[in-house]
């Protein structure tokens, strides 16, 4: 969809240099290494799924995208700490999506990025661990032989029939993307690459509005694969913005654009960011929708920390004379420094996971998994993340 000229409203609200001290960055992160720890004492080789109640069920089916976030904050604890138990517990759960590969499950399906990026692509870069290379080779694999629609350019959401909801994608799959791009890189074989950036292509032409805000799903004709519509799963209406949704764009964009060097993504990361930070309450703290921008509106704390990796990302890889590079960094210290004091802390509850004000399903489209103001590790990782781009210059992302 051709973009109209999207501005900042106030670009003065975030072009003063902003910083978070290394004491507070060390003090939330120690908060977060001690209640993985915990958790994992306490459910070791099992893996999260949605709070209830602030408490996760644990399970030893790491099926869902879940298991592969909480990988992910293994690895990034034991980067951090060089504590083997927490390399034990990623090890673990390597084996186990190798076991899922292998028997079939999960084959092609639009999650396969989030699974298998953060357990073995994770496990690879912390330790050179070549059986999770494989691992994350074949999965990649299979997700462009399964999961990629060749005619209509796109990671195919993979829950429903064909004729249904099944022949959509969504803005979550920016964050699956790059296993594909992975691929092509480690292979160096063209078509893994061809793909990745289809569907960045996709994603930019129909699920990005002229506006910048997003659909968070997007309908094709089973048949032709040609496009129909944008529409939602979890935000407020099929012309709303869903934060996370957006959030994934925000960060999905600079993944991409860290393996090629495309200036479409820049153009459409600009603008979808812009859109994101002239509808961020005034605590910097996303509501679930950008519908919303009052600070009292349902937050959704995981659209923030998500968007505050992308932006600083791509502020990494922008220039020094492009204002957005200071903007975006500003932005991103903002939004976690707002989650750390806002989000995180003894609030006398018994809570699992790291963060709080987390929203899975506020639609009234979905009313049977309203998972709202909640914990979940989907926030969890990205806070985990975000955390430590900011404290470590040297920080090295999975992605
Ligand atoms: N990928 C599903 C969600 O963001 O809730």
């Amino acid at each position: 969809m051709k973009r109209n000229l999207i501005t900042l409203d106030r670009p003065e609200r975030f072009d003063t240099p902003y910083s978070i001290s290394k004491a507070k960055l060390e003090a939330a992160l120690a908060d977060v290494v001690d209640r993985l720890e915990k958790m994992a004492k306490e459910h070791p080789g099992e893996v999260p799924g949605s709070s209830i109640g602030f408490k996760y069920p644990f399970s030893t089916d790491v099926t869902s995208w879940l298991g592969g976030l909480y990988a992910g904050c293994h690895w990034l604890a034991y980067e951090l700490t060089g504590n083997k138990f927490f390399k034990e517990q990623g090890d673990i759960l390597v084996q186990k999506y190798r076991e899922m590969l292998d028997a079939g499950i999960g084959i092609g399906g639009h999650d396969q990025g989030f699974r298998y990026i953060l357990s073995c692509i994770a496990a690879w870069k912390a330790t050179g661990n070549e059986f999770a290379y494989e691992t994350a080779l074949e999965a990649g694999k299979l997700l462009y032989e399964h999961g990629y629609a060749q005619k209509g350019k796109f990671i195919i959401r993979s829950k429903k029939s064909w004729q249904g909801s099944g022949c959509r994608t969504m803005m979550d799959s920016m964050l699956n993307v790059p296993l594909l791009y992975w691929v092509g890189k480690e292979t160096g074989e063209a078509k893994y690459t061809e793909a990745a950036i289809g569907h960045t292509k996709t994603t930019e032409d129909l699920l990005i509005r002229a506006d910048g805000s997003s659909f968070h799903h997007y309908q094709f004709d089973p048949e032709t694969e040609a496009p129909v519509g944008g529409l939602t799963l979890q935000g407020r209406s099929d012309d709303s913005c869903w934060s996370r949704g957006q959030a994934w764009g925000v960060y999905g964009f600079p993944i991409a654009y860290s393996y090629v060097k495309e200036q479409f993504i820049l153009d459409v990361h600009k603008d979808i960011t812009y859109f994101m930070l002239n509808h961020l309450p005034e605590d910097n703290i996303p509501a679930w929708d950008y519908d919303f921008t009052s600070t009292k509106a349902v937050k959704d704390s995981s659209a923030g920390v998500i968007s505050a990796c992308g932006m600083h990302e791509m502020a990494k890889r922008l220039s020094n004379d492009n204002p957005d590079k200071a903007i975006f960094t500003n932005a991103a210290a903002m939004i976690l420094d707002s989650t750390i004091d806002t989000c995180t802390g003894d609030n006398g509850i018994d809570y699992d996971g790291f963060l709080f004000h987390v929203t899975g399903y506020a639609s009234a489209k979905k009313p049977e998994k309203r998972h709202i103001d909640q914990t979940a590790v989907y926030g969890d990782f990205f806070y985990f993340e975000a955390l430590l781009r900011h404290y470590n210059p040297d920080f090295r992302m999975y992605w």
